[in-house]
């Protein structure tokens, strides 16, 4: 499978590729996280400060900071978004927290393409920025924007985790060429992004350093940058 054929609504795009249960408290559930949580978790682990303040960008469910939150008790968690249904199950991730202790906050509104994120700023400095899923199911000026918000938002050190499919200088896995098409379709202007050709370019005019790539299943990568002084 190429990425997770995931509910890509976004910005009045409502395109369910793949079914998603609502729990009676509004918290929705994904398939697709229940299969990638625990290796996004893992890569997590080993790259990202498990102490601090995380702002995710495009939160979806919420199951990922809920996941992470539960398991790195040492994180506080903000959910962001611009998809008012993908803030609806946030709020409900929050509320659930609330009563189980987990340390979930937002969503906040950001706007990934936007020059400045209002919201966020004001709680900046981030420990770190987490954004599963996007930069390939939205615009690429929602990139370019990511990866200026990075920038602006971390603080010295913070790291920024980026999860999903890459192509890799040119060379992109069938399953990704496929799913990337796939998407094209759907909206000319989204597509899986090269790392190196389309992202690190950004990465670099943004103060960010590479810090390492994971190989994730399903031909998705973990990318993992860290904003220098
Ligand atoms: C495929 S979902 C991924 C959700 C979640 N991160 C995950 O991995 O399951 C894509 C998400 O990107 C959000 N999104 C799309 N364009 C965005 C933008 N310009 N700024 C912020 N979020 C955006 C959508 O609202 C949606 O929540």
């Amino acid at each position: 499978m190429a990425g997770d054929r995931d509910d890509i609504g976004s910005a009045g795009k409502s395109v369910a590729l793949e079914h998603r249960n609502t729990g009676e408290d509004g918290r929705r559930f994904s398939p697709s996280i229940t299969r990638n949580r625990e290796p996004v978790a893992e890569a997590f682990e080993q790259t990202m400060p498990l102490h601090g303040r995380i702002l995710e960008i495009a939160s979806g469910t919420g199951e990922h900071g809920a996941y992470l939150a539960e398991r790195f008790t040492g994180l506080s968690w903000v959910y962001s978004d611009i998809d008012g249904i993908s803030m609806e199950s946030q709020r409900a991730w929050v509320g659930y927290g609330t009563k189980t202790g987990l340390k979930l906050d937002g969503p906040i509104i950001v706007d990934a393409s936007a020059d400045t994120w209002p919201g966020a700023e004001a709680l900046a400095p981030f420990d770190g920025l987490f954004c599963a899923n996007m930069v390939h199911i939205a615009p690429f000026e929602a990139a370019i924007g990511l990866m200026k918000g990075a920038g602006r938002l971390l603080s010295t050190g913070g790291k920024l985790f980026l999860y999903g499919p890459f192509a890799r200088d040119g060379v992109i896995a069938p399953s990704n060429a496929r799913f990337s098409e796939d998407l094209k379709r759907r909206d000319s202007s989204w597509g899986v992004r090269d790392l190196h050709r389309e992202i690190l370019p950004l990465a670099l005019e943004a103060g960010l350093a590479l810090d390492q790539v994971v190989e994730m299943p399903a031909n998705n990568l973990s990318v993992i940058f860290s904003r220098s002084g």
